[in-house]
């Protein structure tokens, strides 16, 4: 948990604090890449009920620095909307830090589409954009988002 936390903190100017990785151990929508005994990145995504729908989020994702650019956001991402499209999830969205061309990229990639500007959204004052996607079709299709 410290591995992911360090990451965490390396990662974002607002970091989640240790104890919120603690409450999501166990939950399905926690999912920690490994290789051999390092921690390469994390994911953290839930399901929350609104209407009789179910809607997916992603709450953060993030790589080592180290280990960018080698797949792994892409495979973590993919693991996350699977488990969402498992339970039931019938859309998913995330909130991305306007400027971090990185994130926008990858979700672009997984054909997320912008729905929303946030103005404000982090302590810092910076905005945000909300992304959204449709599960109906996730693993129903030939496209292998991990594999690009
Ligand atoms: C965003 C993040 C998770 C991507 O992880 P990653 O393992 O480096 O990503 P991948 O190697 O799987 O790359 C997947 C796609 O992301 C995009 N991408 C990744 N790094 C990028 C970069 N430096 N510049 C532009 N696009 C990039 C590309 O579309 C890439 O696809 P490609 O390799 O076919 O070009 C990682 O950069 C990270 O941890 N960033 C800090 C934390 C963060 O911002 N998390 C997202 C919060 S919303």
């Amino acid at each position: 948990m410290l591995a992911v936390y360090r990451i965490e903190k390396a990662s974002f100017p607002q970091p989640w604090p240790y104890d919120v990785f603690d409450r999501f151990l166990g939950e399905s929508g926690f999912l920690v890449a490994v290789e051999g005994r390092a921690v390469v990145g994390y994911v953290v995504a839930d399901v929350v009920p609104n209407h009789g729908r179910a809607f997916g989020h992603v709450k953060d994702l993030a790589v080592h620095p180290d280990r960018r650019g080698e797949g792994y956001g892409r495979r973590l991402l993919a693991h996350a909307l699977t488990r969402l499209a498992e339970h039931d999830a019938t859309s998913v969205k995330l909130e991305v830090r306007e400027g971090n061309d990185p994130a926008m990229n990858l979700y672009r990639d997984f054909e997320f589409q912008t729905l929303r500007r946030v103005e404000n959204y982090y302590d810092d004052g910076d905005d945000a954009f909300v992304m959204v996607r449709e599960l109906g079709d996730w693993g129903r299709r030939d496209r292998d988002y991990t594999n690009q």
